[in-house]
């Protein structure tokens, strides 16, 4: 037959994912998400390659099985390559060269972040190009000029952590558990963001740095709870609100000036932290206001999942993008 079914596999971070997608429609998205990271307060790397050698048969035989497609029908193979956790990377791209191997079919290596972006065509409402994507996750923090599929082009990123990290880690500070970001949001629902002013900084051009928040949150509580030993507990969700109110100005600014220097109104998210409700309401309200197009994916396509990986690959196959046995995992990895 003519149909082109890929088998799509992530294992960049700490999730192990495996989908198929079936002529540019995704079938199904299996991911199996690693607990083992919790009590540590953030991905272990060592850790997380063992635990996708050990999720990544499992994740890729449900992809199957669930498919009604049989192994043999398959097209190609497509793989995660980076950027990503070399270790992780490995287990993921190891498999794909020997299943394609064996089923003597073509190989196809995607990059994550483009992924991320083009997870915005998995279903409808789908962007027009050329769009402006801002991924923001754990690891990333991007702002993407996207003119085609295959065509995007970075125009803005951290130049030290992620949003996500911030969130995290500032939430590390509060006592939360990790990841903190979503509890983050939770309690910033019944607190005051104005309630303490954080520093919002300010980078040359369209990139971002969220390190600082970090600190200025660390002195901030050091001072506050040399007085009241109890600060944090009384104020818990005022500080969540304020932290969560400075990093969505931080995202926002730049937004608005790629907006303003490219006069694309075409909006969409991606990454793990476009779930922050804050975010989200933030965003509807701007568009209103300016007559943005917003496109918020589904969460499961937000957060690291291989059926942004198949969507790629998808549009590769379509291309004849393929790569040889030899290829390797891209700790960096640019577009
Ligand atoms: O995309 P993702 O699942 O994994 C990668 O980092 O690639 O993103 C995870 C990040 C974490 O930093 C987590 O705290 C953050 O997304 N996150 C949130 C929310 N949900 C997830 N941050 C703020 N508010 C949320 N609701
Ligand atoms: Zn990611």
């Amino acid at each position: 037959t003519n149909d082109i079914s890929i088998l799509a596999i992530e294992s960049s971070c700490d999730e192990t994912s495996a989908s198929i997608i079936l002529n540019g429609k995704v079938l199904n998205n299996i991911v199996a998400t690693q607990s083992v990271h919790e009590k540590y307060g953030g991905v272990v790397p060592e850790l997380a390659s063992r635990a996708h050698q050990e999720n990544l048969i499992p994740v890729i035989q449900e992809a199957i099985s669930s498919s009604g497609i049989s192994k043999d029908q398959l097209s190609a193979v497509a793989f995660t390559r980076g950027p990503g956790l070399m270790g992780a990377l490995l287990v993921g791209v190891s498999f794909a060269k020997a299943f394609a191997r064996s089923l003597n079919i073509p190989l196809i290596d995607v990059n994550h972040m483009q992924a991320h972006v083009l997870a915005h065509f998995i279903d409808e409402p789908k962007p027009g190009f050329p769009f402006l994507c801002l991924t923001v996750s754990g690891g990333h923090t991007q702002l993407v000029l996207v003119r085609d599929h295959l065509d995007m082009e970075v125009i803005g990123q951290t130049q030290d952590d992620a949003v996500g990290e911030a969130f995290d880690k500032t939430a590390k500070l509060l006592g939360l558990p990790y990841p903190g970001g979503p509890l983050i949001d939770r309690y910033a629902k019944e607190g005051n963001s104005k309630a303490f002013a954080f520093p919002v900084t300010r980078m040359p051009g369209l990139d971002y740095s969220f390190s600082g928040i970090k600190t200025a949150v660390l002195y901030f509580l050091r001072d506050q709870l040399a007085q009241d030993p109890d600060f944090i507990e009384k104020n818990l969700a005022d500080l969540c609100a304020s932290i969560q109110y400075t990093l969505i100005e931080m995202l926002l600014i730049k937004l608005k000036e790629a907006v303003k220097q490219t006069g694309v109104k075409e909006i969409a998210i991606a990454g793990g932290v476009s779930a922050n409700s804050g975010l989200r309401a933030a965003l509807e309200e701007l568009s209103k206001k300016r007559g943005w197009k917003l496109f918020v994916p589904k969460f499961e396509y937000c957060t690291d999942n291989a059926a942004m990986i198949a969507m790629a690959a998808h549009y590769k196959y379509l291309k004849g993008e393929f790569v040889g046995l030899d290829v390797t995992p891209l700790a960096k990895m640019k577009f």
